[in-house]
């Protein structure tokens, strides 16, 4: 065997450097314009309950000492409401860590992972920094997962199968029969992963418990949370894995670092957990926003795809950089989705009733603006 000319891994080297997310101070700083409306990633575009920044702030004076490996008490908190025991449960840096934790549990090289597409894109990445091949499977028409383009993706080859519930960047969602048809389909040699980073939204929106049908499975299966999005904490980044079994959580643990996951976070965590009043406030929130601005992209003459998320997809039937760009220069902040055959898609987070007036008047001066020049 010839020795390796270069000490990067050539696999590794050779994948496309990924950029990171546009921030509200380069926005300021490159179109001079202040108060940038933050409709791209997903956030909430209101703080946490103040007990969880009241957490926050007591936890400041503890943090010369390392932080717990795992909260017990969160674990606890979380075994309460979902019935799964600590044991099989796991804390991550955001569930964004955990996912790359499921690929690197289950995938060797050339081993396949089946992901749903247009989708999350670090199930991608994190398949292919393991040497992973992608098995991806078309999203249907209104933009959930397609359970049986997944199960009709799978082969020898896959250990690891994703479902994105509801779907980003679609906003789709997945009901209790379909959910079971998916789940009893997968094979015991597959890790059925399911993403609910947006859960709470889904089920605000009609969405079912996934875990007792997840019981019903014999194979491994893992569901990611995270208190990112609904709990208004992507901060602080905390996710959390429920795993079936201890094994499948004490393999995702092998790949953590002792200290990731800061006291700060858990702390956080729990309160805002404990809070479920501002939970539902948030949610509502964002479900009305979601509301009007369905409503505003049809009076735009558009076709939003439902939505169980917090956020909002719809083909605008035009290359979308231009638009993109000309509300950056307000300082709207929308998303492309970046994914072959749905170039013409943008994706808006729920904000406050601001944003959302402010994204719709935008996108009409530029929509209108490009169909006078033809
Ligand atoms: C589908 C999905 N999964 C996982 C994540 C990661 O979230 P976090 O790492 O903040 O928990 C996101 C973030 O946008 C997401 O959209």
């Amino acid at each position: 065997m010839t020795a390796r000319a270069s000490a990067l891994r050539p696999l590794i080297a050779a994948m496309p450097k990924g950029g990171y997310p546009l921030t509200a101070v380069e926005i300021e700083r490159t179109h001079g314009v202040g108060n940038v409306r933050m409709l791209h990633l997903n956030e909430s575009p209101l703080p946490p309950s103040p007990k969880a920044i009241a957490a926050i702030a007591a936890g400041a004076a503890t943090v010369n000492r390392y932080p717990e490996a795992a909260s017990a008490t969160l674990a606890a908190a979380l075994a309460a409401r979902t019935g799964v025991q600590p044991d099989c449960m796991m804390f991550g840096v955001g569930s964004d860590e955990l996912l790359h934790f499921c690929c690197a549990a289950t995938l060797d090289a050339g081993d396949g992972g089946v992901l749903p597409e247009p989708s999350f894109p670090r199930y991608k990445v994190s398949t292919r920094l393991m040497g992973g091949v992608i098995q991806p499977a078309k999203l249907r028409a209104d933009g959930a997962n397609d359970p049986d383009a997944l199960l009709a993706a799978i082969d020898d080859r896959t250990r690891l199968m994703f479902v994105c519930n509801p779907n980003n960047p679609s906003g789709g969602l997945l009901g209790a029969a379909e959910l079971q048809h998916l789940i009893a389909g997968v094979p015991d040699r597959v890790l059925l992963v399911l993403d609910e980073a947006y859960w709470e939204f889904g089920m605000a929106a009609g969405g079912v418990d996934s875990l007792p049908l997840l019981r019903a499975r014999t194979g491994p299966w893992v569901v990611l949370r995270t208190f990112s999005k609904a709990y208004a904490l992507a901060g602080i980044r905390v996710g959390y894995a429920l795993c079936s079994s201890p094994e499948v959580a004490g393999t995702l643990a092998k790949f953590k670092n002792t200290f990731s996951v800061t006291n700060l976070a858990y702390e956080a965590a729990l309160a805002a957990l404990e809070d479920q009043a501002h939970l539902t406030a948030l949610v509502g929130g964002a479900r009305a926003e979601l509301a009007r601005l369905d409503q505003g992209l049809r009076a735009l003459g558009l076709s939003p795809l439902p939505t169980a998320a917090n956020f909002i997809s719809a083909d605008i039937a035009r290359p979308v950089a231009p638009v993109i760009e000309a509300l950056k220069a307000e300082g709207i902040l929308i998303r492309d989705w970046r994914e072959p055959g749905y170039e013409t898609f943008i994706r808006i987070t729920a904000g406050t009733a601001e944003d959302t007036d402010a994204v719709l008047a935008a996108l009409r001066t530029v929509l209108t603006r490009n169909e006078t020049a033809g």
